[in-house]
């Protein structure tokens, strides 16, 4: 079972955000059963997934210090991929979170309070020897911020060459217990979650030297499809923020939700559709896993 940790000192940055879209693109990529972990007292991905219909990916509320035990239960119990969202905080208990950790991923947005903020989590990602990558989140297209942010950021380490730019649909989705994905599957912010995931399964294969892990298409990296992202025009304004229609709130999770009945493994897709289809597959960064091997 691989675990990836979602992690940063800064409140608002989008880690729960990031938390269940991932959890949701893992879930369809075939890599096997998924759990998402939420440690945060705050319980916001509860609430997400107490108002989610589909079962799947599966759940747990873990206190922070509880995690190690909950991570050996998930593993012993056929998970594949664990994704953990975090509290704001750096405190030693995120710190034990971040030991668990195959992959810690920072949520940034191009802004110089999140910057600021950076090198405490890197600090703790570092003292265990994790490796970590940054996703820019809320961006604005072409903003010069945004450029200027993944340059500062490289300085500290790895930043995904997928930016998550700032639209409402990315919260209008949570309402009911969704991802984009399900809600707009060809929005291009269903696009930008698709190839994060892609991009960040390749890392974590890689990391782990797990190859069964590997995912079906490469990231489409190329300067084409990178900028194809920020060909549509995103909210910039106070609007962005609001959601559209009220919704009942649902009741808060107990402490320790069970863990929702399992999928059974699926055989692994051979045709994996992401990325535009077959024609980006002759991409010199669009090949098939089988065709590198
Ligand atoms: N790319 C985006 N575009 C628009 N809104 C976003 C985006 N990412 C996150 N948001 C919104 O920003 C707010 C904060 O995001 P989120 O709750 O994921 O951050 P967080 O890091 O988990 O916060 P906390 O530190 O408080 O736990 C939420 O209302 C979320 O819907
Ligand atoms: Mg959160």
């Amino acid at each position: 079972m691989h675990v990836l940790v979602m992690a940063s000192q800064k409140g608002g940055s989008g880690k729960t955000t990031l938390s269940g879209h991932l959890a949701v693109e893992a879930d369809k990529a075939n890599i096997g059963p998924v759990a998402l972990i939420d440690t945060d007292p705050q319980g916001s991905l509860s609430h997400w997934w107490n108002a989610r219909e589909a079962t799947s990916p599966h759940f747990a509320k873990v206190h922070l210090m509880q995690l190690g035990e909950a991570l050996e239960e998930l593993r012993k119990g056929g998970i594949k991929l664990a994704v953990v969202d975090t509290p704001p905080a750096v405190t030693d208990s995120i710190s034990q979170v971040v030991a668990h950790a195959d992959l810690v991923v920072i949520p940034t947005r191009p802004s110089p309070h999140d910057l600021r903020s950076v090198g405490a989590t890197v600090d703790i990602a570092e003292r265990h020897g994790k490796p970590l990558v940054f996703v820019m989140n809320g961006a604005t297209a072409r903003a010069r911020i945004t450029g200027e942010t993944a340059v500062a950021l490289s300085q500290h380490g790895t930043v995904a060459p997928i930016t998550l730019h700032h639209r409402v649909d990315f919260a209008a989705s949570m309402v009911d217990g969704r991802s984009v994905g399900e809600v707009m599957p060809k929005s291009q912010s269903a696009k930008e979650v698709r190839d994060l995931w892609t991009y960040l399964q390749d890392r974590l294969s890689r990391l782990t030297h797990d190859t069964k892990f590997l995912p079906d298409v490469r990231p489409d990296l190329s300067i084409e499809a990178l900028t194809s992202l920020t060909e549509e025009p995103v909210e910039t304004g106070p609007e962005a923020n609001s959601v559209p229609e009220p919704v009942a709130v649902p009741e808060p999770a107990a402490e320790t939700a069970p863990i929702r009945e399992r999928r059974a493994l699926g055989e692994r897709r051979t045709n994996f559709a992401t990325f535009g289809g077959v024609e980006r597959r002759t991409h010199p960064f669009g090949r098939r896993a089988q065709d590198r091997n």
